[in-house]
């Protein structure tokens, strides 16, 4: 009789000899100078710095599509439970629940997604620690916002069921480790397609290749990947947290080079780019950068991606976690460990510094997709616009009939009125007699709105000083005809503006009236408010070099 013991043993030995297999070291090509001589420079587009994570991220709330055990959480509820946090020194903070049993669809975590779309760019994410324990399945990526897989997923920053080191409070939790050499400690950077598309094998990378197909439909949507490799210190979870995190960068070519490449610098390396190290930098250029970890190059298939949100979400156990926890080392089953083992869940949480995108623009990508907050809109406007021009129309029709009228009536009877727009201001015109009126004021500047006050009786050719007319006028003086009051220009509405001193007036106000500032985007103007202040840099003082 063989032990379950034995049995999970040999699959576990079974699945790293394959695993193994599948990841055949490439070899990395030494580096070809001319290669990275010819890039542009991207000009910063977005930088998320603390409370940014809160303010221009949406909080995904719905089941976990990846059929995690999770209960994702709004943002007001991750708030009041303090699975959010925006440190003092503006640290960000996202973490599951690890205070309680869990219920329901699952234990409380964070999946929040960029408001902003981005395309071809350089992406530059600066953490602390990422999420690690028995069941979790933390991902940093970017993907299509609708339709998902056509449009494409970039996972730059994946894995599962990676644990804390030994010593730490969240290991000793988790009890009955089988296997404490197994967690997963190297990234996987994959992409995921709607069609059939080939990985064209990529040899300038420090990576080693793996699945090469990456259509969604194959292989059980494992999508087409790069193994990173750093045999020293790791490039996920347990090791990476150890060391303070570190840099990883995404770099979208897709239209130039036809690929995405994928670059990790520990906190403790000697080589980060300065373009990198420093979340001030207004621009990049990957050149400096040397050879990818991952170069996923898919030249025939660069059509199948659209414009990303920017994603960030923890889950447990479900289609990955779910399906290789036993494989690694994890106790009893993945649902019952992530329910019953709150403690153990105590570094499953995301600590970022900052995460900046560069683009060609130094603008996000408008969206591939509009909102339905959008669609609805212009519905609006294009049936405001259609009812405006029937009205107009309407009217047109309307006064040309009156105006052919008025011809053959006043034809007839020259005296009559005519009917029309005017009728009403025509008819009252007579209503005030021209004694009421100081000199140099016809009815006309009474229909304009001035008034008489009443008991002014003017001497002949002179006013009898003060304000004859009411608050349209100002001006001072006294006697003679420098009294007699200007109109205040600013105060005229241009309908009214009749006659030709009038008018000037009134267009010259209009030209010198500054033209109207649109309103900055919030967080433009604060990003641009940052970079002239630099603030003191993020994090803790060991890895400031
Ligand atoms: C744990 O797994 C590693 C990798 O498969 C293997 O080399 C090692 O012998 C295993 N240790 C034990 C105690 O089973
Ligand atoms: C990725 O690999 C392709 C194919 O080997 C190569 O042409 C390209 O230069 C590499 N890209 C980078 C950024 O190293
Ligand atoms: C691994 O980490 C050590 C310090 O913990 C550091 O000195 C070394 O440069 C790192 N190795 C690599 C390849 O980054």
């Amino acid at each position: 009789m063989t032990s379950p013991f034995v049995t999970i043993r040999a699959l576990a030995a079974l699945l790293a000899i394959s695993s193994s297999l599948t990841y055949a070291q490439t070899t990395t090509a030494s580096a070809d100078t001319t290669r990275y001589t010819s890039r542009s420079t991207l000009k910063l587009a977005r930088r998320y710095v603390g409370q940014d994570f809160m303010n221009q991220f949406d909080f995904f709330t719905d089941d976990d599509p990846t059929q995690g055990f999770v209960n994702y959480v709004s943002k007001s509820d991750a708030s009041s439970a303090s699975l959010v946090d925006v440190q003092s020194d503006n640290t960000f903070i996202m973490r599951a629940d690890s205070s309680s049993i869990a219920t329901g669809r699952g234990r409380d975590s964070i999946r929040i997604s960029s408001k902003d779309k981005f395309a071809d760019g350089v992406y530059i994410l600066d953490m602390n620690h990422m999420p690690v324990g028995c069941g979790t399945w933390p991902a940093f990526w970017t993907v299509t916002k609708d339709g998902w897989p056509v449009g494409g997923e970039i996972d730059i920053l994946e894995g599962a069921n990676g644990l804390p080191l030994p010593g730490s409070a969240a290991f000793e939790a988790t009890t009955g480790l089988s296997n404490t050499s197994l967690p997963q400690i190297a990234n996987v950077a994959a992409l995921h397609t709607s069609q059939t598309c080939d990985l064209a094998g990529g040899t300038y990378m420090s990576g080693s290749q793996g699945i090469a197909q990456c259509s969604a439909y194959v292989s059980g949507n494992t999508g087409c990947g790069v193994r990173m490799t750093d045999p020293g210190n790791g490039t996920y979870g347990g090791p990476i947290n150890a060391v303070g995190g570190g840099w990883y960068a995404m770099w979208r070519d897709l239209k130039n080079s036809g690929g995405v490449y994928v670059y990790f610098w520990p906190r403790t390396s000697p080589n980060v780019p300065e373009d990198v190290r420093n979340f001030n930098t207004a621009t990049t250029n990957t050149a400096g950068w040397g050879i990818p970890a991952a170069n996923l190059s898919v030249p025939s298939c660069t059509g199948d991606f659209n414009n990303h949100v920017i994603v960030f979400d923890l889950t447990f156990c479900g289609d990955y976690a779910g399906a290789t926890y036993a494989s690694t080392g994890c106790p009893g089953s993945c649902q019952n460990f992530v329910r019953n083992f709150p403690a153990a869940f105590s570094e499953a949480y995301w600590s970022v510094n900052s995460l900046r995108v560069y683009t060609t623009s130094g603008k996000p990508a408008s969206g591939s997709g509009l909102s339905t907050g959008a669609i609805v809109g212009i519905v609006v406007g294009v049936v405001a616009a259609l009812v405006i021009a029937g009205l107009v129309f309407w009217r047109y029709k309307t006064s040309r009939r009156r105006r052919q009228e008025n011809q053959i009536m006043m034809a007839d009877d020259p005296s009559a009125i005519p009917e029309g727009p005017y009728t009403f201001l025509a008819s009252r015109k007579p209503r005030l007699g021209p004694t009421t009126l100081a000199p140099g004021r016809t009815a006309r500047h009474l229909l304009d709105g001035e008034t008489p006050s009443g008991s002014v009786t003017p001497a002949k050719g002179q006013p009898s000083g003060g304000g004859i007319y009411g608050q349209s006028l100002s001006g001072s003086g006294s006697g003679s005809d420098a009294s007699i009051k200007v109109p205040d220009t600013s105060t005229f509405i241009a309908p009214h503006a009749r006659d030709s001193s009038m008018r000037s007036s009134f267009s010259a106000t209009a030209q010198s009236s500054p033209a109207k500032t649109p309103a900055k985007n919030s967080f433009v103007a604060r990003a641009a408010a940052k970079e002239q202040t630099p603030t003191k840099p993020l994090g803790g003082s060991s890895w400031i070099g």
